[in-house]
Formats: C-alpha cells, sequence, structure tokens
C-alpha cells in the first residue's frame, strides 16, 4: 500500500509538470482507473478514449489499455505525444487480423463496405470506410443498411454474428475472436442464473451467440455500466473483463456484482475473465514511461491519411 501511494504522487507529479493526460480503459488494473480519475485524465470505453485523447488540450497523451487504443490517439493526433506503459500490450483481435490477409479478403469483394472494429491495427483501419466500437456498431451498422450497403465486418465474428441477427444486415465476418469473452460458456452461465434467480445477466458482445442469447442487457462496456445502474435489480452476473467491476461497484455500491462463469470456473470468480495485455498497465510501466518518455507511439505516416478518415467518419456519426 505504501509502494502503491508512492506511485501514484509520482504519477500525478509527472502528469502536472509534462502537461500531460492519463487515459485508461474500463479494463484497466482499479488502481490506474482511480488514478485517471483523480488526475483528471478518464475512465471509458473505447470510443471515448479516442474522443477524450482528441479534444484534450494535453501535450502528451498517456494511453492506459492496449495497442490499437494508442495508435488511434496518434492517428486522430499526430501532432500530440502518444505514450503507453508498455508497447507490447496486444489483443487477440488485432493479431488475428494482418493486413495482408485482409486487404485480399477486401479485394475480393469490392462491391461491400468495409467495416472494422476498432481492436484492428492501423493499417486495416486505412483499408476500411468505417471504424466502429461496440458501443455504436449496430447504429452505423443500419445507417449502412438504409443506404443499400452490403458490409465486409472484422475481426470479431461474436459481435459480427450479434449485429446481424440484430439488424438482418448483409454481412461477410472475418473470423477473429476475443480471447477473454470467448471463455464465456453458455451452459454454466444457466446454472449460475439458476443460483440467482433475480440476477440480471450483462454480456459483452465479443461472448459467443450462445451466451449472448442469455442476456438481459448486451453492449459495450460503458452500455453495461449503465445497464447495471438503470436496472433495478439489486445484483447482477456480468461477462466481461473483470476491470469493469472497479467502476460498477463505484457508482452502484449497493448492488452486488458476480463474474460470469468461464471454462473451468463454474463458481462465482474474480479472477477468471481479465484480458492479460490489459494487465500488463502497472503503475509502475506507467511511472516509467512518462519519466523516461519511453514507449512513444508512432504510427507510419503514409497510413495515418487514410486511417483517420474511417475514425473521424465514427466520431462525426456519435457525437
Ligand atoms: P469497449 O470498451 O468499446 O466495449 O471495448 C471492449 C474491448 O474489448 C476493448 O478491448
Ligand atoms: Fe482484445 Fe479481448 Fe483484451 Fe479487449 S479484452 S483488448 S478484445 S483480447
Amino acid at each position: 500500500a505504501e509502494q502503491e501511494a508512492f506511485y501514484r504522487d509520482e504519477i500525478g507529479k509527472e502528469l502536472k509538470r509534462q502537461n500531460a493526460v492519463l487515459v485508461a480503459h474500463y479494463y484497466c488494473d482499479p488502481v490506474l482507473q482511480a488514478l485517471a480519475e483523480e488526475t483528471g485524465g478518464c475512465v471509458s470505453d473505447s470510443l471515448e478514449m479516442a474522443r477524450f485523447g482528441n479534444q484534450h488540450s494535453a501535450q502528451t497523451v498517456l494511453v492506459a489499455g492496449v495497442k490499437f487504443m494508442g495508435e488511434t490517439a496518434k492517428i486522430l493526433n499526430p501532432e500530440k505525444r502518444v505514450l503507453m506503459p508498455t508497447l507490447e500490450a496486444t489483443c487477440s483481435l488485432d493479431l488475428g487480423c494482418p493486413v495482408d490477409e485482409f486487404a485480399a479478403f477486401c479485394d475480393q469483394h469490392p462491391q461491400r463496405t468495409v467495416v472494422v472494429y476498432a481492436n484492428t491495427s492501423a493499417a486495416v483501419k486505412a483499408r476500411a470506410d468505417w471504424v466502429v466500437t461496440s458501443s455504436c456498431a449496430v447504429e452505423i451498422v443500419e445507417h449502412l443498411m438504409d443506404n443499400g450497403e452490403s458490409i465486409i465486418w472484422a475481426p470479431d465474428q461474436h459481435l459480427g454474428r450479434y449485429i446481424q441477427n440484430k439488424t438482418g444486415a448483409d454481412m461477410l465476418l472475418w473470423d477473429g475472436a476475443c480471447i477473454v469473452h470467448e471463455e464465456f460458456k453458455a451452459r454454466q452461465l444457466e446454472e449460475m442464473k439458476a443460483l440467482y434467480p433475480d440476477a440480471a445477466v450483462l454480456v459483452h458482445p465479443e461472448s459467443p451467440t450462445a451466451v449472448i442469447e442469455l442476456a438481459d442487457a448486451v453492449g459495450s462496456t460503458s452500455q453495461l455500466i449503465a445497464a447495471a445502474q438503470r436496472m433495478p435489480n439489486k445484483t447482477f452476473i456480468v461477462a466481461t473483463d473483470r476491470g469493469i467491476f472497479y467502476k460498477m461497484q463505484q457508482l452502484c455500491p449497493d448492488k452486488e456484482f458476480v463474474a460470469a462463469p468461464t471454462a473451468g470456473n463454474g463458481a462465482a470468480c474474480r479472477s477468471c475473465a481479465n484480458c492479460p495485455w490489459m494487465a500488463m498497465n502497472t503503475l509502475q510501466r506507467t511511472l516509467q514511461c512518462l519519466r523516461e518518455g519511453s514507449n512513444e507511439v508512432f504510427v507510419d505516416s503514409a497510413l495515418i491519411p487514410r486511417a483517420i478518415k474511417p475514425l473521424k467518419r465514427m466520431l462525426d456519426f456519435t457525437q
């Protein structure tokens, strides 16, 4: 605890001294989320992280999250310095969608509008017509449908299928998956629902279809937090990364949140679903990167003008 206080203090001082702002995702370690809040930064979902970094006046944006979030901040703010506690924090969706294969796939279907999830590399974004996050994916696909467009969707197959089922859109799906959400199991979730008959089930749409079908609310991290506040239930079973419990509990101190079961964990377990890449963001690394100016995010300058277009489209559509 003493060490933690030391790091929080030092990071706070460095942020001020360097005119830097800390932006953290809801899946980060609670201590980083709290620090972002205390120091005037923000904790949010991936859409709001992009918007916040874009609108804030700070010259340096410190992004606690995974690589695509740092890259998005840099693409939207090429003139700012973007730092991350680690540059090794990737995402299985990004890894599962290499740009060469993806571009070849798009080239085979030139008549289709290319919609990619934010969890992708800058190069994949540069090949896309639209970038979306789970906060706005359904609305954007509906909008494209209204224009009579057919779609290529990448990389998350579960989110893609969810949108397809919800909207009836004509979508060709890439077969990527999130290694964290893919572990949620429908059969065990049903057993847990029987143990908590009054609980509402909150599910992130990167989860398998059978799990989504058991949900009372489906949505992005921010939408699940809003559902926890809005719904009258006292207990919630939550199928997403455990980092989200920090904000849910803070906003709903009188409600109980239990983790949905993953493979091998029939019982409620707060240590199961946890993204290994998000967990690489530690206090120690945060202080180190600020002090040393290390782990600066750079995006190929040839990609920026192309990648910024679909990102701006998303921000404009959702503002
Ligand atoms: P959202 O915060 O946009 O729901 O994203 C979830 C996610 O997996 C980010 O890695
Ligand atoms: Fe990627 Fe899943 Fe981790 Fe989010 S939780 S960063 S989608 S691996």
